[in-house]
């Protein structure tokens, strides 16, 4: 594909360069419609039985994304109160929120028992401490299905090198202490990590954990995780996420699982980057072109502060280059390496990067950041964050985030 802003009228009519000409460079902007048909996408991965797709807010928080969560009648899941915070904020009930949250304090842990809202608890250690806070409680266990997928080790969150869940092996300790504390394990949840094309990983996770699910009498929801993933080598005509075919193939699962249980416990899922992954590009400007020992860089202001995933995880971002607002035809290509302007080698978003040539004042557009973008942007260099801007479903650009200035950067001290 030749570009894929054209191929889904990403800005729709709106000229890139007006856009950084009134918010700067680098800058966040988003499709409305690609988020909102993504969140469509997974509030019916379930239709059969009582079902809830819960946003994984971790992915983007920003409070207009969360309001079209909202309208769009998925749940959310939380990882911190500063989460819960911004859904709050969104006006999200609590209960549509699920606090899944890894090593938290009782203050944190007191916070979500003060608004009754859902907590899973991650570990026995965890569990036993919400039962001296909370004994005679309402709260879900995350269980480590003992299958672990994703496109980095650093976010396989299940199987035997991971910090998260209780493993089967400890599910005898969680009746235990519940006993002792008067609790209702009202649910059980897992994530097996982030970011997999082929489902069977979660498949095969999916069938782990409704296993363990027969070892807890009256379980109210099952939730089975986030995970699924976005095509980033789009350029390259990658295939999406295979969601139909999943969808058919988890059926059969659920059915053997409900038939035996004897009864229907509402059904979760809690996907993140697929919700928001394509519905985001990052426009950088281009501000120097050099050459060291046969290597091209092309120098921008998308540095690792701004987008930290490629330089992080090595993770694969699809680059456009755009000249007077328009893609450069990628008819004629040759390696060049795509750097940022932060003080680290590492600070690179593409490396030997198949690019048509690329001239000093071309825009950068970074595909697929809308997941995990500016959720993990930083001040590093002391470079202010940048503003975020949505392309609304009528066309129009509306500011969602005003650009960090350098007054903020001091205002704490
Ligand atoms: N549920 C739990 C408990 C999680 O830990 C996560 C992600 C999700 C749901 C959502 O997963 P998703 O559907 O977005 O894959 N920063 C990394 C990804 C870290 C994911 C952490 N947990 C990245 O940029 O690839």
């Amino acid at each position: 594909m030749n570009s894929y802003i054209e191929h889904v009228d990403f800005f729709k009519g709106n000229d890139p360069e007006e856009l950084v000409r009134e918010y700067g460079t680098p800058l966040y902007v988003y499709n409305e419609d690609i988020i909102r048909k993504h969140m469509e996408s997974v509030s019916k991965v379930i239709e059969k039985y009582p079902y809830t797709a819960n946003y994984s807010v971790k992915a983007n928080t920003n409070i207009h994304i969360l309001k079209i969560a909202l309208e769009s009648g998925i749940n959310c899941d939380a990882m911190s109160v500063g989460e819960i915070k911004m859904l709050e904020a969104a006006g999200f009930p609590y209960d549509r929120i699920f606090f899944v949250p890894n090593n938290v304090s009782d203050e944190e842990m007191q916070y979500a028992i003060d608004r009754d809202i859902m907590i899973s608890l991650d570990s026995l250690s965890q569990l036993e401490q919400y039962g001296q806070l909370n004994p005679g409680g309402r709260c879900a266990v995350r269980i480590n299905p003992g299958v672990g997928a994703g496109h980095n080790e650093k976010v396989v969150t299940g199987g035997k090198k991971t910090k998260f869940g209780v493993p089967e092996y400890d599910i005898d300790k969680i009746f235990e202490i519940a006993g002792r504390y008067n609790l209702t394990i009202a649910g059980i949840n897992q994530h097996i990590g982030s970011l997999f094309m082929n489902p069977d990983p979660y498949l095969e996770a999916v069938s782990n954990l409704l296993n363990i699910a027969k070892r807890f009498n009256n379980l109210e929801f099952i939730d089975f995780g986030g995970g699924y993933g976005i095509p980033y080598h789009k350029l390259d005509d990658e295939a999406e996420y295979p969601m139909e075919d999943f969808k058919e193939r988890l059926l059969p699962i659920l059915d053997k699982f409900v038939e035996s249980y004897g009864k229907t416990p509402l059904f979760k899922s809690e996907p993140g980057r697929f919700c928001v992954a394509e519905g985001s590009v990052i426009l950088g400007r281009v501000h120097a072109i050099k050459e060291n020992s046969g290597v091209e860089y092309i120098g921008t202001d998308v540095g690792m502060n701004v987008l930290v995933r490629p330089s992080m995880y090595d993770s694969w971002h699809d680059i456009e280059i755009l000249r007077d607002g328009k893609p450069v035809s990628r008819d004629n290509l040759s390696e060049r390496t795509v750097s940022g302007n932060i003080c680290e080698s590492g600070d690179l978003l593409a490396k030997a990067r198949l690019l048509p040539e690329t001239k000093k004042g071309d825009l950068v557009c970074v595909l697929d950041t809308g997941a995990y973008g500016y959720s993990m942007c930083s001040t590093y260099n002391s470079r202010p964050r940048p503003a975020e801007v949505m392309i609304t479903g009528d066309g129009k650009v509306k500011c969602i985030r005003r650009a960090e200035t350098y007054e903020d950067l001091f205002r704490y001290m």
